[in-house]
This record gives C-alpha cells, sequence and structure tokens, in this order.
C-alpha cells in the first residue's frame, strides 16, 4: 500500500506545474495565442463537419480540450466549437436564428484536461469570467428558458493514460501540448538543445524522436479508443524549421534560450549537470515526424492538414508594436523573458531542487538565465518566431475497443 502511495506521490512530483502559477502562462502565452487564432476557423469548420456526420439523435456533444493550462487561449478555441455546434443545431431544426428557438434538447459538455499540478484556480476562475471570454452563455448560444446550454467540468490526469470511456467523445481539440512528451531520454545534452534545435547532436536528436513517436502514438490510439465513430480531433502543435529552407536563417524562439544557457554553461555559471536537470520534457517534431506516426495509426485516424503554410508562423509579441516605436527595446526583451519564464520556471526550478539545489540557488541560476535573454534581445532586437503544425484527424470507422494502451 505504501510502496503504491510513493509510487504514485513520485509521479505526480515527475509532473510538476508545466507554466507558471497565478494566472501568469494567461498572461504570456500571447504567441500560443496567435496559433489559436490561426487555429480558430478550422477548428469551426472542423466542428460543422463532424456534427454533420453524426445522426439527428445526438442530444448530448461531449468535447475534450487535452492540455488546456490556464484557459485564456482555450476560451477561444473551444468557442468556435460551441459557436458551430450552435449553427448547425439551428440549421437542422430549419430555423434561421440559433440554437434558442431550436426545438432539440441538445447540451454541450467541454471537459478541460490537464495535469494534475496545474494551475486549476486560473482555469476556472478563466470559464466564470462574465466578459465574454469564457464559452459559456455565449449570446446567441443560450435556449430561452434559461436552462443552461453548455456545461464545463475538468480532468486532471496526463493525456498519456485512458480518460473517457469508449465512443464518449464526439470531438476533441488540442493547442501548444502534445509536443511535451511523458519522459525526457537520458541523454546529454538534451535541452535546451530540445532534442532537435540546429544546435543538438544526432544522438539526443534520435532519443527524442523515438520518445515522441511512440508517445504521440499512444496518444492518438487512446483518442481513438475515446472518440465516436465520425467524431474529429483538431490538433496543433509546435513544430521545428528543421526541414523548411525558408526557416532556416530565421532565429528561431528556442535559440534565444539556447544561446542564454550556452553561455552561462561556457562561463561557468552552469555545470553540465545543471542544463540536464533543466532540459525539458519536449520535442518539437518536423512534418516527417508527423507523418511518420500518422502512418502507424492509419487503421484509426485519417488526418488532413498538417503542412507546413508561411502564415502559421507566430511571434512571442507584437513586433509591429515595437518597430512603430509603441513599445520600446527593452519592453520586447522583457515579453521574451517572460515568455520564457512562463513555460518553464516551474519546471526548472523543480528539477533543479531535485538534484540537490535550495530554493535560492535555483532562482539564482534560472534568474541569470532568462536575464540573458531578456538582455540579449534588448541589445539585438529580433522577431524570434515558431510555427505549428496543424490539422484534423477523422476518427475511422470500426476501431476495435481493444487498442493497445502501451
Ligand atoms: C504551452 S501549454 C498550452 C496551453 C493551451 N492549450 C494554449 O494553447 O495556450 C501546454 C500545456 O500542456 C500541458 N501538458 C504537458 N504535458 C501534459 C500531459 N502529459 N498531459 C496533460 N497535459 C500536459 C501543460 O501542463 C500545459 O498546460
Amino acid at each position: 500500500m505504501n510502496t503504491d502511495n510513493n509510487a504514485t506521490e513520485a509521479k505526480l512530483l515527475t509532473l510538476a506545474p508545466t507554466m507558471k502559477q497565478g494566472g501568469f502562462y494567461n498572461k504570456n502565452s500571447t504567441l500560443q495565442g496567435q496559433t489559436v487564432s490561426i487555429g480558430i476557423p478550422l477548428v469551426h469548420s472542423m466542428a460543422l463537419t463532424a456534427m454533420r456526420s453524426f445522426g439527428p439523435g445526438e442530444e448530448l456533444i461531449n468535447i475534450a480540450d487535452f492540455g488546456c493550462s490556464q484557459g485564456a487561449n482555450s476560451m477561444r478555441v473551444i468557442q468556435a466549437i460551441v459557436r458551430a455546434v450552435t449553427e448547425h443545431s439551428s440549421r437542422e431544426s430549419n430555423i434561421p436564428t440559433t440554437v434558442n428557438t431550436s426545438s432539440r434538447p441538445l447540451s454541450l459538455m467541454v471537459f478541460h484536461e490537464d495535469l494534475p499540478s496545474q494551475d486549476w484556480q486560473s482555469l476556472f476562475l478563466q470559464v466564470e469570467k462574465k466578459d465574454g471570454s469564457s464559452y459559456l452563455n455565449l449570446p446567441g448560444c443560450q435556449k430561452r428558458d434559461s436552462t443552461p446550454h453548455v456545461f464545463s467540468a475538468a480532468i486532471g490526469r496526463s493525456f498519456y493514460e485512458r480518460m473517457f470511456p469508449d465512443r464518449f467523445l464526439h470531438m476533441a481539440v488540442s493547442f501548444t501540448a502534445v509536443h511535451w512528451i511523458s519522459q525526457r531520454p537520458d541523454v546529454y545534452p538534451g535541452a535546451s538543445w530540445f532534442y532537435n534545435s540546429r544546435n543538438s547532436p544526432e544522438e539526443s536528436h534520435k532519443a527524442g524522436a523515438n520518445q515522441f513517436y511512440s508517445d504521440f502514438e499512444n496518444f492518438l490510439r487512446l483518442r481513438a479508443i475515446e472518440v465516436k465513430e465520425g467524431g474529429q480531433m483538431y490538433i496543433s502543435m509546435s513544430a521545428s524549421p528543421l526541414e523548411v529552407p525558408e526557416l532556416s536563417q530565421k532565429n528561431f524562439v528556442q535559440d534565444d534560450l539556447d544561446a542564454a544557457i550556452k553561455s552561462m554553461l561556457d562561463s561557468g555559471l552552469m555545470t553540465k549537470d545543471h542544463v540536464k536537470a533543466i532540459t525539458l520534457p519536449m520535442y518539437i517534431p518536423t512534418e516527417r515526424d508527423l507523418k511518420k506516426v500518422f502512418e502507424r495509426v492509419a487503421d484509426v485516424w485519417e488526418p488532413s492538414g498538417f503542412s507546413y503554410f508561411p502564415e502559421a508562423n507566430v511571434y512571442i509579441s507584437c513586433w509591429d508594436d515595437f518597430v512603430n516605436g509603441f513599445i520600446t527595446a527593452e519592453h520586447l526583451g522583457q515579453q521574451y523573458e517572460d515568455f520564457w519564464r512562463a513555460v518553464s520556471e516551474s519546471w526548472m526550478t523543480g528539477q533543479l531542487q531535485a538534484i540537490g539545489l535550495s530554493a535560492e540557488a535555483a532562482t539564482q541560476i534560472l534568474n541569470e538565465m532568462y536575464g540573458r535573454v531578456r538582455l540579449a534581445v534588448s541589445a539585438s532586437p529580433r522577431q524570434s518566431f515558431s510555427f505549428n503544425l496543424m490539422g484534423s484527424l477523422r476518427r475511422k470507422e470500426s476501431v476495435p475497443l481493444t487498442c493497445s494502451t502501451a
């Protein structure tokens, strides 16, 4: 019994919060927010397609958002689905207005999913906001008798585990999350070299790729059991520019962090052990990596999209604001620092403490590292980019319910 408890606690510890808490990620995720802006029309059309494939008997539409984090970006994605379901339902009832006049008692259940240790309080506050940012009570999406039409719930569990009953979900989304792999391969340097950035050696690149192939396949097979026939999943994930020639000379966001870490290593302010400890459990896949996994799951999913398009490049901050003089170079640098703090500080602090550093020592090292990112950008303002591969997957018919969950 004790051994079981220890194992569970150890597992929760290794799943330390990845995004900086207290709503910090919500405020410093404009880059991820741009990805959502690009994806919204595509999610909307995916939801309409999915709705058309279900029979008229559906009364409850179950929707999941995998890796929702603190919710600011997630709200907009779910809004797109709620609007699409509402539109579809109005059309179906032949009344050209909204669901509030529909005779069909259609309801939506939204499940927000993330790690148990994430900042759930910020997510719940976001869902309850009354300023129009939440998907609850969207104008035109309520029933006339004011019965709730959209419901919400949350699940704290890794998306590399089973989450829902068989054939339960009608739609699922995941934005900027599935590049977080289930564990770090034990190779050095890893990364901040991100296993496959321009700077990473062959060995760490291969180890990261193999972990990603197995994790992403597992994720897709688990979801194939949980999504109904005809159901759809929209995935947008951080992608590597390695196979895109037009991006090869440009500054990738990860390069800024790589440079800060490398300079601290060179000047003795970080040891190899520190660098190994703060390695993020991430693999940023190329288009070829994704295609490889899609081939493996071709029995259960039919993907579309997931090819590079230049409009999918996104930036940490509003570069135009800097060019037009609305923000200073220092402010630009601060945005880069805060972006990196939002996505990595909680994880890195915990990992440095796990190898024996005091909280103060860990904070000192990380303050220096983030400070170096800020100073480098302020001294030489840049438009570091990131981009995403995104697309939808249609759940094929007759998926065997005994899919491996290994
Ligand atoms: C960069 S955030 C993206 C949040 C949000 N989807 C957005 O677009 O802003 C990545 C999220 O994935 C979550 N995550 C990472 N690994 C996970 C796992 N194994 N299971 C569930 N969530 C995970 C992190 O906790 C984090 O909240």
